[in-house]
């Protein structure tokens, strides 16, 4: 296979949204790579965590990919060529700010999309139902229509998820030896993808070094993790890891609706009800032609393989778990 980062030459890169789990990793992997690397934050005074004593390196710069002068500010100011951009709300599909960091300087974009978007299906026909593909297709369409090249990174199941949706966190019940978490589907097997290989690819992509001045207009990479786990045995991993029990609650569809829209988090409830539709029929499967492949390009694209859960486990349980039994 050619080496699949081979197309543009991007020395200076500018990163929307680094302390984000994938994005700390992207800005990490470019500037590895030798790319100088700027970090766009709507507050600049935020830690980085995975950047830490690394921080020196890098440059701070305000923005907000919802306001597109802000973006024009941050790319002019910053002079890169590439940028790193994730989904946020707009009501554009990231059109406007799109078109600022273009006209701006930015001859390349890599893109957070996702693995529910069906291969082979024109992103403009992803149905408005299917809340999260048809968010993510909006973004994929504006890049295209403004034919500004991109990567779309299209990952499945983030090992992160479990601690960002299903586990109670909240300091009521953290400071226990036992976890509360709410599934739907406890049965529905993910790919539990470290969000540190999704950053490590996009960072390998940002930083890559030239062999042609026009890069393809538009490349995807599906990405999933090695393993294939149900939900209740990556809750069952975490309280192994971390030294404490976690009690599962199996809700039905309709209630974990409710907990993830209202209660427990505030997620928007058309994405929660996406989501239990998606794990009902399963997420990822093994026999599922996409599966082998967006594995494999974990490896294509970052030179090592993609981690397993335990190892996520390992290197992240103590900071998303902090004080909560032995803490990894
Ligand atoms: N979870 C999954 O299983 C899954 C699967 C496929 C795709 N995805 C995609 O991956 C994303 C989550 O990735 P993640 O876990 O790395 O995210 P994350 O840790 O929640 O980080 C999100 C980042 O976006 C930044 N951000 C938010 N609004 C912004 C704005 N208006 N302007 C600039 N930056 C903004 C945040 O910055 P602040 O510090 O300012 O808040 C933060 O750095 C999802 O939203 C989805 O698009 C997720």
């Amino acid at each position: 296979m050619a080496n699949p980062t081979s197309n543009c030459n991007n020395n200076n890169v500018i990163v929307f949204g680094p302390t984000g789990d994938v994005g700390g990793f992207a800005a990490l992997e470019a500037s590895r790579r030798g790319a100088k690397v700027w970090l766009a934050m709507r507050d600049t005074t935020k830690t980085v965590a995975v950047l830490q004593e690394k921080e020196s390196s890098f440059e701070r710069v305000r923005a907000d990919l919802s306001d597109a002068a802000s973006v024009t500010a941050a790319v002019r100011t910053s002079g890169a060529t590439a940028a790193f951009v994730y989904l946020v709300p707009t009501n554009d599909g990231l059109r406007s700010s799109l078109a600022a960091m273009q006209a701006a300087g930015i001859e390349f974009v890599v893109f957070i999309s996702t693995y529910s978007i069906p291969s082979n299906v024109d992103v403009r026909a992803v149905p408005a139902s299917s809340v999260i593909a048809f968010e993510h297709a909006a973004v994929e369409a504006a890049l295209e229509d403004l034919q500004l090249a991109h990567v779309a990174l299209r990952p499945a199941y983030f090992a992160s998820n479990p601690f960002k949706l299903a586990l109670d966190l909240s300091s009521s019940s953290s400071s226990s030896s036992c976890l509360e978490a709410y599934v739907s589907n406890g049965d529905c097997l993910v790919d539990c993808i470290a969000p540190d290989d999704i950053g490590r690819a996009a960072g390998a992509l940002l930083a890559s070094p030239s062999s042609s001045s026009s890069p393809p207009l538009k490349r995807i990479f599906n990405l999933c993790g090695p393993q294939l786990l149900t939900f209740d045995a990556m809750l069952a991993a975490i309280g192994r890891v971390a030294g404490v029990d976690v009690h599962i609650h199996h809700l039905d569809a309709a209630r974990w609706v409710d907990v993830m829209a209202d209660e427990l988090r505030a997620l928007p409830r058309p994405a929660a009800v996406f989501l239990t539709e998606y794990y009902a029929r399963g997420f990822v499967s093994a026999q599922d032609a996409r599966y082998a492949p967006a594995v494999a390009n974990v490896r294509a694209l970052t030179d090592r393989d993609a981690m397993s859960f335990d190892e996520y486990l390992r290197l992240h349980c103590r900071r998303l778990l902090p004080g909560v039994g032995g803490g990894g």
